[in-house]
């Protein structure tokens, strides 16, 4: 059998990706279809296609989300040419890739649930970061406790993340719907001036605190891009947030949420956290 070659996208593979994306999974719909355009479009994104004799018959992505770290995704292969070291070697190009733009780190995630997978990306050499569960709440008309913060608040609401976070993992945001990227004092300055940080205070004491991210593909939900806080403060910031998103036209909000404690407050206040989309988050040094 010829040898795929690995090649950046064209506009003119989307039909067959596209085609093959409609088998890749026995019971779900593949999102591929509703990403594609908006992927190949993004000059900070590279798709990898395999191409027999013309044919794609596998896809991968990489995006450059800073300097120094990219995020992996997308990897699919035509079922028709699965087991033929195809993903594999997607995977080489794609890492290969991020070394030639001097990355040095590429994180990705994938759904507990995908067994297979899960040793493939350690193979990789991806080591695991913890699991993260996706939440949805509708948002609610009511007044809200939550302040919205200034770009002068940015030192103090940096020092309150600080002494938030508990471990390496959680000074991660999620940007651009889904994808993991350490946050910086320059990006909470600049989520500040977008107006899109809220916190909640007791006295003049930051409690608690979260940040919007922007969304790959906007469906009317306020999404989650960090939240952290004392486990009062979460708690107001959730209850706070649904009305914020009320307020700003938003029909709900979501996110992805570590498993663990804060799985814990949202199902004390009654939000709604997936059990089945739990997504575990992985990071490799290049
Ligand atoms: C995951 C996927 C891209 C793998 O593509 P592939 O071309 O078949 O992968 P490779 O042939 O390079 O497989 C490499 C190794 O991964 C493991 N592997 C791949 N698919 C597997 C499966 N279905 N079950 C168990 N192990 C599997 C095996 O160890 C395999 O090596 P082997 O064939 O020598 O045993 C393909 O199965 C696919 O498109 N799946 C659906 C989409 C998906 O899960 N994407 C990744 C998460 S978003």
């Amino acid at each position: 059998m010829t040898k795929a070659h690995i090649r950046p996208a064209q506009p003119g593979d989307k039909a067959q990706i596209l085609a093959f994306c409609q088998h890749t999974w026995d019971d779900e719909a593949d999102y591929i279809p509703t990403v594609w355009d908006l992927w190949l479009a993004d000059p900070a994104g590279h798709i990898l296609v395999a191409d027999i004799n013309g044919q794609p018959v596998g896809m991968t992505r990489l995006v450059q989300l800073s300097d120094t770290e990219g995020w992996w995704e997308g990897l699919r292969v035509d079922r028709a040419f699965r087991r033929r070291g195809i993903g594999s070697r997607l995977t080489q190009t794609a890492l290969d890739l991020g070394h030639s733009l001097g990355l040095t780190t590429l994180r990705t995630c994938i759904n507990v649930t995908n067994t297979s997978m899960h040793p493939f990306v350690q193979h990789q050499g991806f080591s695991p970061l913890g699991d993260y569960a996706i939440y949805h709440a509708a948002s609610e008309n009511a007044p809200t406790a939550l302040r919205l913060l200034e770009k002068d608040d940015c030192d103090r609401a940096w020092a309150a993340i600080n002494r938030f976070v508990e471990q390496e993992r959680d000074l991660l945001f999620v940007v651009r719907g889904a994808k993991w990227q350490a946050l910086t004092s320059a990006h909470l300055a600049q989520r500040l001036g977008q107006s899109w940080v809220w916190g909640c205070f007791e006295g003049d004491t930051l409690v608690g605190l979260f940040i919007r991210s922007p969304m790959e593909n906007p469906d009317g939900t306020l999404w989650t891009g960090w939240l952290g806080g004392t486990a009062a403060g979460v708690q107001a910031a959730l209850h706070g947030l649904c009305r914020v998103a009320h307020s700003a036209g938003f029909r709900a909000i979501g996110g992805f949420l570590p498993q663990g404690t804060l799985a814990t407050v949202l199902k004390t206040i009654g939000h709604e956290c997936s059990d089945t989309s739990v997504y575990r988050l992985y990071e490799k040094r290049l």
